[in-house]
């Protein structure tokens, strides 16, 4: 198998960030604490969510589903990211390379598709509170997070399919800090103009219709509100505002990196970063400081730690 220009790439060279090696040791350390902040903050959420009695309603449920997708996805790109950072050759196999961008989208799809089953939840609590229960069952909360991780594989399958098989001779550089569809479609040496509308639409617009309905759906929410009473209002302002900031940090760089992602956008590099690596941070941060009863939970947690080791 030859390539018509020379031989086929087997391996992509990621720029990361550039700059002096000071910089890359203090982005070694920024983001390594990030990552570390990441993945206990959000085993923390999971551990309080199972063990704790007072916080077995939906919301919960699906909080604690959301913090292990947050793990997993920026587990799918965050530890390459930093180990770049200190590394002389920073390459990547084609293959490392397809498979971080399916685990990406799925992961991504997943979340994408629980951040509206966390509106839907939203939608009933506030405007059928009556029915709450009945409605939001076991058997539909687990159906919900098997149709998140379903559409999850949907999405990242229907894009990979047509990317695995691409021919890559030549070019092997991607300006960013890890593979994703966009840069790595240019990449391959064939006409990959439908692809990349294909990916537009799969990615790109999915994200923007989604986060519009999003917000549709939390403005039908307060207006519902507002109309029955003025008390609760701000009590259900708190509860989405979380929720509000929660959608817009993670929709915001997906909208951005995906529906304009052919033409150069210089500061992509950096949205990257905050979808993968913040905002997966941010979810537990804006889920326990503004949240009472997670914290009542999580200390009662220690404090029957506490007293079980204790006892032994
Ligand atoms: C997430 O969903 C699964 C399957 O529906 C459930 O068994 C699990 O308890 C949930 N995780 C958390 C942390 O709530």
């Amino acid at each position: 198998m030859d390539g018509k220009n020379g031989s086929f790439v087997t391996e992509f060279i990621l720029v990361g960030f550039s700059g002096p090696w000071e910089l890359q040791i203090f982005f070694f350390v920024t983001f390594s604490l990030i990552y570390a902040a990441t993945v206990v903050g959000n085993v923390l959420i999971m551990v309080t969510v199972i063990f704790s009695s007072t916080l077995h309603s939906p919301m919960y449920f699906l909080l604690g589903n959301l913090s292990f997708l947050d793990m997993c996805l920026s587990s799918s790109t965050t530890p390459k990211m930093i180990t770049d950072l200190l590394a002389e050759q920073k390459t990547i196999s084609v293959w490392g390379c397809m498979t971080q961008m399916f685990f990406m989208h799925f992961f991504g799809g997943a979340e994408m598709t629980l951040l509206i089953v966390m509106a839907f939840d939203r939608y009933v609590a506030i405007c059928k509170p009556l029915h709450y229960r009945t409605i939001m069952n076991h058997r539909l909360l687990n159906g919900f997070v098997i149709l998140a991780w379903t559409i999850g594989f949907i999405h990242t399958m229907s894009q990979m399919v047509l990317t695995v098989n691409l021919p890559f001779c030549g070019h092997s550089v991607i300006d960013s800090i890890f593979c994703d569809l966009p840069l790595v479609i240019k990449l391959a040496c064939v006409e990959t103009y439908t692809l990349e509308l294909f990916v537009i639409a799969d990615s790109g617009l999915l994200s923007l219709i989604c986060f519009i309905l999003l917000l549709f759906s939390y403005t039908v929410i307060l207006v519902t509100v507002q109309k029955r009473s003025s008390g609760g209002l701000s009590k259900a302002l708190s509860t989405l505002s979380a929720h509000v900031i929660v959608v817009t940090l993670f929709f915001g760089p997906c909208v951005f990196i995906y529906a304009w992602p052919f033409s150069s956008f210089a500061s992509s590099k950096t949205l990257a970063v905050f979808y993968t690596v913040i905002t997966p941070l941010l979810n537990p941060i804006i889920y326990t400081l503004r949240n009472q009863k997670m914290q009542g939970a999580m200390r009662k947690l220690r404090l029957q730690h506490v007293s079980s080791t204790e006892n032994f």
